[in-house]
């Protein structure tokens, strides 16, 4: 992994807090990515992954905290301006158009102003794109229908590529996917990561945050628990994650260890 301490912090977060109601989704969360680096967003269900993922998108107005975007204190009104600032996201459901094409799909809703760009230039934009994140997509001009699971994925990134975000964040990107589309995905945001985009990615399989990210930040019950490198032992961070040295996941893979090793149970 490369020392990423000293490059630009592309985003930072401090005290950020959201309440739906009387649910507190998020507390006192602070955070820091910096260019080209990846950093793994982890924690059990309801943590409040998703929900930072959404305040970051301009989905959700924080109730509380700051946001700091490339050295300025910015307020979000809405999915918009994010993207106006240069933050990508790559939601879980991907929202691809089965039906339209690569090309198609990549320049959704981006087809007019400021590209305005004719089918030709779109599809070299797409190749280029496409080729410059070493994808394996067979055809352009292929409907999504026909992909992989992890051609889909690919697709997906490339499109939130085209605004050349200073960061892009990716909910569960490998989840739905098999071994060697895992792989591919994982070799891709090493890619995005090597352009020099500040990276979040959302994942519940440790084994793929620790092949790709640069640190990994435990949320647990929606504030901070942790900030861990790639080679915190699984204890480590199943007790960040969980709350407790002492859980059914390490008393498990303890079990099965001296099961391994002829021990009585
Ligand atoms: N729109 C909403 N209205 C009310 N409560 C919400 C809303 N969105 C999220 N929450 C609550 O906020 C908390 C955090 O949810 P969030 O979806 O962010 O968790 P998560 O870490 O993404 O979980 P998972 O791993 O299951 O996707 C949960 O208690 C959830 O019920
Ligand atoms: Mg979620």
């Amino acid at each position: 992994m490369a020392d990423t301490s000293q490059r630009e912090v592309v985003l930072s977060l401090k005290g950020i807090s959201k309440q739906f109601g009387a649910v507190s989704a998020l507390t006192d969360i602070d955070l820091e990515v910096r260019a080209g680096e990846v950093v793994a967003l982890v924690g059990d269900n309801g943590a409040g992954k998703s929900t930072l993922v959404k305040v970051l998108a301009g989905v959700h107005a924080p109730t509380a905290g700051t946001m700091t975007f490339c050295g300025k204190e910015v307020t979000l009104t809405g999915p918009s301006d994010a993207l106006a600032l240069g933050i990508a996201t790559v939601f879980q459901d991907l929202a691809l158009c089965e039906n339209l094409d690569v090309v198609a799909n990549i320049f959704l809703g981006k087809e007019l102003q400021p590209f305005q760009l004719d089918e030709v230039s779109m599809e070299i934009r797409a190749w280029t794109l496409l080729n410059e994140l070493s994808a394996r997509i067979p055809s352009v001009r292929e409907p999504v229908a026909s992909l992989s699971g992890g051609q889909r994925q690919t697709v997906a990134i490339a499109r939130s590529l085209l605004l050349d975000p200073k960061l892009i964040m990716l909910d569960e990107p490998t989840a739905a996917l098999g071994v060697a589309q895992t792989a591919e995905v994982l070799d891709l945001i090493e890619r995005v990561r090597a352009r020099g985009l500040g990276v979040i990615v959302i994942s519940h399989n440790m084994e793929d945050v620790r092949a790709v990210a640069d640190r990994i930040v435990v949320l647990r019950l929606g504030r901070n628990n942790g900030v861990f490198t790639p080679d915190a032992s699984n204890a480590e961070l199943v007790g960040a994650i969980t709350g407790a040295a002492d859980n059914s996941v390490s008393r498990r893979s303890t079990r099965r260890a001296r099961q391994s090793e002829g021990a009585p149970l």
